[in-house]
């Protein structure tokens, strides 16, 4: 009967050794402290008198394999190989760009960045979309992203955080949240002209600022009103700014509201009582922003300043008490200051961060702000980060054909890169159909555990375990308040029992 030994010898022959009959072998031995040297049992030389002892050589020979190990080369397609060798793992995408963690499949680390894999051709667009269920660590994951981004010299904003959680992260790296609401005392004036772009001359920059103080007004009166604006309220819309801007170098909305209720110019179209009666339903859609629930927010000079060469500026919403409308006006007051900022050429490459991005996305004008930046961002070199609770978000938002849900569907599709954090079963399908998931990819899923996201880069796929370090642990805690209360509850059911 043929030994162990023998039936594996043919394929550990040393090199430059001619292959025998195994049961011919002779039993090698060799002296500690001389890796590879060989002699037979029968014949000892006094320098190789010593058997390889079972646990392996000692001394400057220990851990060395006296034979090459060879395999026969054997080549064979990608879906054979993969059967006979089933530990296959993605190359991944490089050590370019930040430190994300690690790569579940491979075990090895994961970098990721946008700009770097748009410029070799991996990404079509360096935005993206990161969706999943309830405190599976998304916020953390765009923090983490955010802050490590930093360090590579990328500015982050972040336009609206509803939840004021971005603002502790702001001031630790050096930047500023900019609080508005209920009892913060900040003022801010969204016909603010903004910082100018180098480069820009007096008459280019006017221009600038008088198309962005319209667009600005027509996008908040259309939320204030929830529809379009008709004809005649555009052109009463534009008598008023005109009559505001003749008044001061920095007209506020006040004196807006004002000129729309009691107009004070004629135009060619239309006489000062036309475009009251015109102007009517806008004036008291827009007199909330001065006199209304907002009031304190918008009516004067701005109190606060945004600085676009912070490392990282963040728009503290969580004292606005109220709807997702409410958000959404004051986001788009803000988002003139952010955008004048986004529009510098010069301005470098910079992180958007739309968190809790799914009670945005609800309001048509600022999906429309939104989309136009998500177009604007690789000829300014932006980044967006889109964060939703799941893909059907997307579905959820206006009618069935109408422009709003195209827009939403168009951010979906303008995100070359699509992180999946824990899905529940029923999105699976759906997700996995949105994205163009495999079936092993879809089975995932549900089953991914906090900080674990199924990361869509281009093409490719991979399952990426985030690391976050005990400093960002510290710092990117949103559930203190729920451990503190869980270790109270704790230290009294100890006391009691
Ligand atoms: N990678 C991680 N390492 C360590 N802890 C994590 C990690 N990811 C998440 N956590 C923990 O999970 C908590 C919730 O995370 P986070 O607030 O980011 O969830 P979320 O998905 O943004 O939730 P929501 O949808 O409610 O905004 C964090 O406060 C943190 O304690
Ligand atoms: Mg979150």
């Amino acid at each position: 009967m043929r030994t162990r030994n023998q039936s594996a010898e043919p394929f550990y022959s040393p090199a430059g050794t001619k292959r025998r009959s195994p049961w011919r072998q002779p039993r090698r031995t060799v002296q500690a402290g001389q890796p590879g040297t060989v002699a037979r049992k029968g014949n000892p030389s006094p320098a190789a008198a010593v058997v390889v002892p079972a646990a392996g050589a000692s001394g400057p020979a220990q851990g060395c394999a006296l034979r090459r190990f060879r395999v026969p080369p054997h080549r064979a397609t990608s879906d054979i190989v993969a059967g006979a060798y089933p530990f296959l793992a993605e190359a991944g995408l490089g050590s370019h760009g930040v430190y994300i963690g690690q790569d579940a499949w491979s075990g090895g680390g994961f970098c990721f960045d946008p700009w770097t894999l748009y410029a070799d051709g991996t990404l079509t667009n360096p935005n993206c979309l990161l969706a999943g269920v309830l405190g599976k660590g998304k916020s953390f994951l765009a923090k983490s992203i955010a802050t490590r981004s930093i360090a590579f010299g990328r500015r982050v904003y972040v336009p609206g955080d509803p939840k004021g959680e971005w603002s502790v992260v702001a001031e630790a790296v050096g930047g500023a949240a900019i609080r508005l609401g209920t009892g913060t005392g900040n003022r801010l004036n969204p016909l603010d002209a903004g910082p100018r772009p180098a480069g820009l001359d007096q008459a280019a920059w006017e221009q600038e600022v008088a198309r962005r103080r319209r667009t600005l007004l027509g996008a908040l009166a259309a939320t204030a009103l929830g529809r379009p604006l008709a004809a005649v309220e555009h052109t009463a819309l534009d008598a008023a700014l005109g009559a505001a801007c003749s008044t001061a170098d920095v007209p506020t909305l006040p004196v807006v509201v004002d000129q729309l209720l009691t107009p004070t110019v004629t135009l060619a179209a239309a006489t000062p009582a036309e475009l009251a009666r015109d102007g009517r339903d806008l004036a008291h859609a827009l007199r909330r922003l001065v006199a209304g629930d907002l009031a304190g927010l918008f009516d004067g000079p701005s109190t606060v300043t945004f600085d676009p060469d912070l490392p990282m500026v963040s728009l503290d919403l969580s004292a606005i008490q109220g709807s997702d409308d409410l958000i959404a006006l004051v986001m788009t007051c803000a988002s003139a200051w952010m955008e004048a900022a986004l529009a510098e050429p010069d301005g470098g490459q910079r992180w958007v961060i739309y968190d809790e991005a799914w009670r945005l996305i609800r309001q048509p004008a600022l999906l429309a702000r939104m989309q136009s930046q998500w177009k604007l961002s690789r000829g300014l070199g932006i980044a967006n980060l889109l964060i939703i609770h799941r893909l059907s978000d997307l579905e959820a938002v206006g009618d069935a054909n109408s422009q709003a849900r195209a827009l939403a569907q168009g951010l979906l599709a303008d995100c070359s890169t699509k992180i999946v954090y824990q899905q529940e079963v029923s999105e699976t399908a759906h997700t996995a159909t949105k994205l163009g998931l495999t079936t092993a990819e879809q089975d995932q899923l549900p089953d991914l555990q906090r900080g674990e996201g199924l990361w869509r880069v281009g093409q490719q796929a991979f399952i990426v375990r985030h690391v976050a370090t005990p400093a960002e642990t510290q710092l990117f805690d949103t559930s203190a308040r729920m451990s503190t209360l869980t270790s109270a509850r704790t230290r009294a059911s100890e006391e009691t029992s």
